[in-house]
């Protein structure tokens, strides 16, 4: 079964994509390289010995996605992944991140609609809860005023897929709910590669370690949590590129008790900033430079998931240690250097 990955070259999708053909899907990528490079695609192979076809294709152009299924009219089945992602910059630049999101939701919704049957995973965020009022965090949970224009694309997106699914028959969707997705494939052929200064943790701490970076700021220690930092759940990124498969799986074999289906993924394990620091530090037998600074806008307390509807009704569960992730985030930063 051929499978469309849109931002199929980026840190996630690409990890979806391996995870995809060892399950024995034919995988076709769309990515406009906005924020990827091409070489992720002879990673992709030198993994798998199997090339997918790739498409530079800017989802924004709404000709674009047409012809693109008129050249694959086989495609029913789409994994969606592009999509600008910097909460930061959504903030500066609301406008460009709700044309991006929005609008590529919309015109691969809008060519899936005409098929008899079509599977569609939408890459969500835990950004959704905002401050959530109870931990572990539950699928339940209340969906909140978002804090950003880019968590508000990812609210927004899902409301978008339910209300196309309720209305189109044949079209089935699930949105997966990532926490903190970190670390590399452990062939260390793919991995997270942010393109300037890291908005995230773990890919800053690993080029603080290498020397790219001077130091570490962490963000407050005044937060009401152990040791005073943030505490986020953070999934080793091959285990969520396996709940993606599960995830689509079960769409195809019409498992799913609704046409549209939330999970969280998460290993619902909580670690906070300096305990990822020490664990890195254990990992990697270097002493991070670091350095405690204010409070970063828009962050939450505390987000760990609550995973037992991931574990129990899709079948999926996190396998990795935050251990096994830092480890590999490490050996690739080592790698890349
Ligand atoms: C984690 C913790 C920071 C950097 C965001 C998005 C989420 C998803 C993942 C896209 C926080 C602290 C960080 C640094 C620090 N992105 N930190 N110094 O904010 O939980 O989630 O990225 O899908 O949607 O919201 O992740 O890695 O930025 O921060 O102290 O240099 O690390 O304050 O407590 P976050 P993060």
């Amino acid at each position: 079964m051929k499978i469309l990955v849109t931002g199929g070259l980026g840190f996630i999708g690409s990890h979806v994509v391996v995870e995809l053909q060892n399950e024995g899907f034919e995988v076709v990528i769309i990515d406009n390289l906005s924020n990827s490079t091409i070489d992720v695609l002879k990673g992709i192979t030198d993994i798998t010995n199997m090339e997918p076809i790739f498409e530079k294709i800017d989802l924004r152009e709404k000709g674009s996605v047409k012809d693109f299924f008129k050249r694959h009219k086989d495609i029913n089945g789409v994994v969606h992944f592009a999509a600008s992602k910097a909460v930061g910059e959504s903030v500066d630049k609301p406008l460009v991140y709700y044309e991006n999101n929005l609008n590529s939701l919309i015109y691969l919704l809008q060519e899936l609609q005409k098929k008899e049957s079509s599977y569609f995973i939408f890459s969500s965020s835990c950004t959704v809860y905002g401050e959530a009022d109870a931990l572990p965090i539950t699928e339940s949970a209340l969906v909140k005023k978002a804090k950003s224009p880019y968590g508000n694309t990812k609210q927004i997106g899902e409301e978008i897929i339910m209300d196309t699914c309720k209305v189109v028959s044949g079209m089935n969707a699930i949105a997966l709910r990532y926490f903190n997705p970190i670390g590399a494939h452990n062939s260390i052929k793919i991995g997270e590669l942010p393109i300037g200064t890291p908005q995230n943790l773990v890919p800053f701490i690993t080029q603080t370690a290498i020397g790219k970076r001077e130091q570490l700021l962490v963000f407050g220690n005044d937060y009401p949590t152990g040791d005073g930092t943030c505490i986020r759940d953070y999934i080793h990124v091959v285990d969520l590129a396996k709940a993606h498969v599960m995830a689509l799986k079960r769409l195809i074999q019409g498992s799913n008790q609704d046409n549209f289906e939330v999970f969280n993924i998460g290993t619902g394990k909580g670690s906070s900033v300096l305990e990822v620091i020490r664990a890195f530090e254990n990992v990697s037998k270097t002493k991070l430079n670091y350095k405690i600074v204010g409070r970063r806008e828009g962050d939450v307390i505390a987000a760990y998931a609550d995973t037992t509807k991931a574990n129990t009704v899709l079948g999926w569960k996190s396998k990795l240690s935050l251990k096994d992730a830092l480890s590999s985030a490490w050996k690739w930063e080592l790698n890349n250097s």
